[in-house]
């Protein structure tokens, strides 16, 4: 099979994506697939890179590169693409309508799962139709004319940001451009004197932004495989070095680490497990997505937190992890990934 693999992009996990797309190629059985590497610099441009080279991380990925001078082109000439891609253009449904364009089958979520998924206000708005309890949240959005307002339940716009966040969800907040991932964009606000400060740095990296209420929790994921009878790993636990789990501590803090199956009641994970299926059915799933939970720590409660249609794959990122644990090593997986992008 020709198989075309992407990495980088334009979002602010591009290099989380190269260090994805690293372990990848390393797992990837060169004897079945003939592989091409396209890497996507920040700014958009593609390139035919090196396929050997043993960290795509390092600063020296582009050299020996060759400009891609037709990315259609391109895309007509293969059987299947792995869009090893997180965040804006590469996990919102962007790319894959470009693969649907050109007729190429690819990993993964198709256009809309893709776009909901990425944000985190329609994806809250989604699955709210189907019973999958939540935090309270405020939406927030900077019109186009740059002013922030909040947007009810029934589109309206509310201009008294700040105290219509304070008397909903009160202080402690968080923050979160709603279309990001890795924690980028994300704040923590521990008083209504920095609320519209930290607002408007999110609003830096979307337009989109959905305010939570704080709650002291632990952090539960679960990893789906599949596009019709779909599979459902363990539930992994996230135990955080630092405040909570930030760019850093995801990939740069060695003490973050992670647990699986997660030290909670069987019975929670059950239902961890019941509503991640649910949660991949509701967005029309398609391949795989890591499935996001928090637990209320003195309720008890769950709550969905977030679903990334392409979870990183980094080694030690938990849905390869937690795959691994339901018996599909990493080579495996890719493979199933690939067979099931075909369907
Ligand atoms: N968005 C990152 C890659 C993740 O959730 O795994
Ligand atoms: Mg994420």
């Amino acid at each position: 099979q020709k198989l075309l693999v992407l990495c980088g992009g334009q979002s602010s996990e591009h290099i989380v994506s190269r260090m994805s797309c690293t372990s990848v190629l390393n797992n990837l059985d060169i004897n079945k697939y003939d592989i091409t590497l396209i890497g996507i610099d920040l700014d958009g441009n593609w390139y035919f890179l090196d396929k050997n080279q043993t960290d795509l991380a390092q600063d020296t990925w582009l050299e020996n590169s060759k400009p891609v001078a037709d990315i259609y082109e391109l895309l007509r000439n293969y059987d299947v693409a792995f869009p090893v891609l997180h965040g804006l253009y590469g996990e919102d449904g962007s790319i894959q309508g470009l693969f649907e364009l050109a007729k190429l089958p690819y990993v993964g979520c198709r256009v809309m799962g893709s776009s909901i998924a990425m944000d985190k206000i329609y994806t809250k708005k989604i699955l709210d139709t189907v019973g999958i309890p939540q935090v309270k949240s405020v939406y927030v959005k900077k019109r186009y004319d740059d002013k922030l307002v909040v947007v009810n339940n029934t589109f309206d716009e509310i201009e008294t940001v700040e105290s219509y966040i304070v008397e909903k969800l009160g202080m402690p907040c968080f923050i979160k451009a709603s279309r990001s991932g890795s924690s980028v964009g994300c704040y923590r606000c521990d008083n209504s004197d920095e609320l519209m400060i930290k607002l408007n740095e999110a609003a830096k990296y979307d337009r989109h932004i959905v305010v939570e209420e704080c709650i002291d929790c632990i952090e539960l994921e679960t990893a789906v495989l599949g596009n019709d009878d779909v599979i459902v790993s363990r539930v992994g636990q996230i135990m955080p070095h630092g405040e909570f789990y930030t760019f850093e501590s995801k990939y740069e803090d060695e003490e973050s680490k992670t647990c699986i199956p997660a030290l909670v009641d069987e019975k929670i994970q059950e239902q961890i497990r019941a509503y991640a299926i649910k949660v991949f059915k509701a967005i029309d799933g398609h391949g795989f997505s890591r499935v996001d939970f928090f637990l209320d720590k003195k309720t008890n409660q769950i709550y969905l937190n977030e679903i990334n249609t392409i979870p990183g794959f980094t080694k030690i990122s938990m849905y390869p992890q937690l795959m691994d644990d339901f018996g599909i090593s990493y080579g495996e997986l890719l493979d199933r990934l690939i067979a099931l992008a075909m369907q």
